[in-house]
């Protein structure tokens, strides 16, 4: 277990369409899980989608602790989702700053849907079922759209909206998804 290089954006392999798991349960499965979190954590991570760490297979993770010195930001429990479906449960979307460890430094104003539903597995296979809304949405659907080869930058409407973390936020320490 350890902590891995996250590829950045300009690396092909960030593009690419990751293939499902089809063997839950396994060492390899086991292995795969234990480096993303120590990836995550090692960067303050929200997020972490396997292809960032060059493994192009459908397993993301997540999660947001309830944090004294961000009231505003949303907690959103651990979370491991492998082959995930998401399902928006209304054409409403909302824009929200987003940043990435694959695009580190940088933040850009993203179009999410609001309210959805996520289905998948988890590393045992056991299903998951939510419905959610807000940040949590916004952090599946970014997580998500890393296993379609889709980087936030991607989706910004207006460039404009796109900048580096430190000249935007100058008061904040923000986290990367
Ligand atoms: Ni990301």
């Amino acid at each position: 277990m350890a902590s891995k290089l996250v590829l950045r954006m300009g690396d092909p392999r960030l593009l690419q369409r990751a293939e499902p798991i089809t063997n839950f349960d396994s060492p390899e499965l086991r292995v795969l899980l234990a480096d993303m979190r120590d990836t995550m954590h090692e960067l303050d991570g929200v997020g972490l989608a396997a292809p960032q760490i060059g493994v192009s297979l459908r397993v993301v993770i997540f999660e947001v602790n309830a944090n004294p010195r961000y009231p505003d930001a949303e907690s959103v429990p651990q979370t491991v989702l492998i082959n995930p479906i998401i399902t928006p449960l209304s054409d409403e979307m909302e824009e929200g700053w987003e940043g990435c460890l694959s695009v580190p430094g940088m933040r850009g104003l993203v179009p999410r849907y609001t309210r959805l539903r996520y289905q998948g597995r988890d590393e045992n296979g056991a299903v998951i079922d939510r419905t959610v809304s807000g940040f949590h949405a916004r952090v599946v659907q970014h997580e998500c759209d890393h296993l379609e080869g889709v980087l936030y930058p991607m989706r910004i409407r207006d460039m404009r909206n796109f900048g580096f973390s430190d000249v935007l936020f100058p008061n904040q320490n923000a986290q990367d998804e």
